[in-house]
């Protein structure tokens, strides 16, 4: 029975690296026998422009049927101005909610073709291969009450909440112990446990659990040094597991030392396997439309989602190495062009990586 593949280009350059991607999807279908069904949907502000709201009803219906879900980005200026409850973010908030997608999966891995395009020193990134497990479906980002009130002086507050229930933590520490598991045995805990009590109950599960994975070596971390042992020396991590702001953060320092967000792939995954796939970097407005945006990110996205939704490793290892082979090639969209390459454009970049395909 073929899968269902729910694409939902969304917003800025969303809709060009997402075109890219659906190509390499039809080469997978047409040469590789991948027995796939693809349905586009809207979110984000285009979710707003075709239905007033940015996780419209119709797409959420789609999402529920979907065996993965392929995201382009959602947000843009001219959305900037409109209520909170509508705003593009509000869907991909209500859609990782909706879904239950509470571990997100952010690997940042520095292939030597690049180490170059960081800005760090070659020896202290070249080889990095960290994944930042980040709770999504939790924290301060969903935690009630919130809001902004005003007080009997009349000054304005806004207030949210952090909180996690042990149920919570477990789940996402166990995802991090099982890839940990798949990988270097090694996890690291990031919180505030120095501060904030939610943190001390954190550290406490995260310990219940790992005593069911003797084989994995746990570490704990303050996320203030996690973000300056990660630029120091970032090779240190094999596994990161963090709540969701901290994860937010993190994640992007993490993609930069690869020396651009738009090299870094991401899976939110519920319960189920179910997943959701998308480019961690954005929809970049002030690029949108000049064919430049890196649509490499979101082609690893169609990777991990073969790997981690799809049950397909052989064609993730294909589109990876296809990624591969165009950087050796020598080609580079902007962000990660550096002399003595050769500069292409978004479309450029998806051509070549379906030409190695099909090599
Ligand atoms: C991300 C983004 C989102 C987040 C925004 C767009 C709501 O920054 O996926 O990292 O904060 O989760
Ligand atoms: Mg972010």
């Amino acid at each position: 029975m073929s899968q269902n593949i729910l694409v939902l280009p969304g917003d800025g350059i969303g809709p060009e690296i997402v075109a890219e991607a659906v190509k390499v999807l039809d080469v997978l279908q047409a040469d590789y026998g991948l027995d796939i069904e693809l349905t586009e949907g809207s979110i984000g502000g285009a979710g707003y422009d075709a239905a007033g709201h940015p996780y419209p009803d119709e797409t959420k219906l789609l999402a529920r049927k979907a065996d993965a879900i392929l995201l382009g980005a959602v947000g843009g200026y001219e959305y900037d101005k409109l209520p909170r409850e509508v705003r593009p973010e509000r869907g991909l908030l209500a859609i990782r909610s909706d879904l239950d997608l509470f571990s997100n999966l952010r690997p940042a891995i520095l292939t030597e073709e690049l180490a170059d395009a960081s800005s760090l020193k070659p020896e202290i990134v070249a080889g990095l291969d960290i994944m930042i497990v980040r709770e999504l479906t939790g924290g301060i980002y969903f935690g009630k009450p919130r809001g902004i009130r005003t007080l009997d002086n009349g000054e304005r507050e806004g207030y949210n909440t952090l909180v996690y229930r042990e149920s919570e933590v477990e789940r996402i520490a166990r995802s991090a112990f099982d890839i940990a598991m798949k990988r270097g045995k090694r996890v690291c805990s990031v919180d505030k446990a120095n501060v904030l009590e939610v943190s001390e109950l954190w550290r406490e599960v995260v310990e219940t659990v790992a005593e069911d994975y003797p084989q994995v070596e746990l570490s704990h971390m303050y996320v203030d040094n996690a973000a300056m042992q990660l630029v120091k020396d970032p090779k240190q991590f094999d596994v990161i597991v963090t709540k969701n702001m901290f994860g937010d953060i993190l994640s992007d320092a993490a993609a930069m030392l690869t020396g651009s967000i738009g090299m870094l792939p991401s899976a939110s995954l519920n319960a189920k396997g179910i997943g959701m796939y998308e480019p961690i970097h954005g929809s970049a407005p002030d690029i949108a439309g000049q064919g430049i945006a890196n649509p490499l990110a979101t082609i690893m996205s169609v990777s991990m989602m073969l790997r981690y939704s799809l049950d397909k490793v052989e064609l993730a290892d294909k589109v990876d190495a296809a990624v591969k082979s165009v950087l050796q090639q020598g080609l580079r969209t902007a962000d990660i062009y550096v002399e003595g390459t050769e500069q292409v454009g978004t479309a450029a970049m998806g051509d070549a990586v379906v030409a190695a395909l099909k090599n």
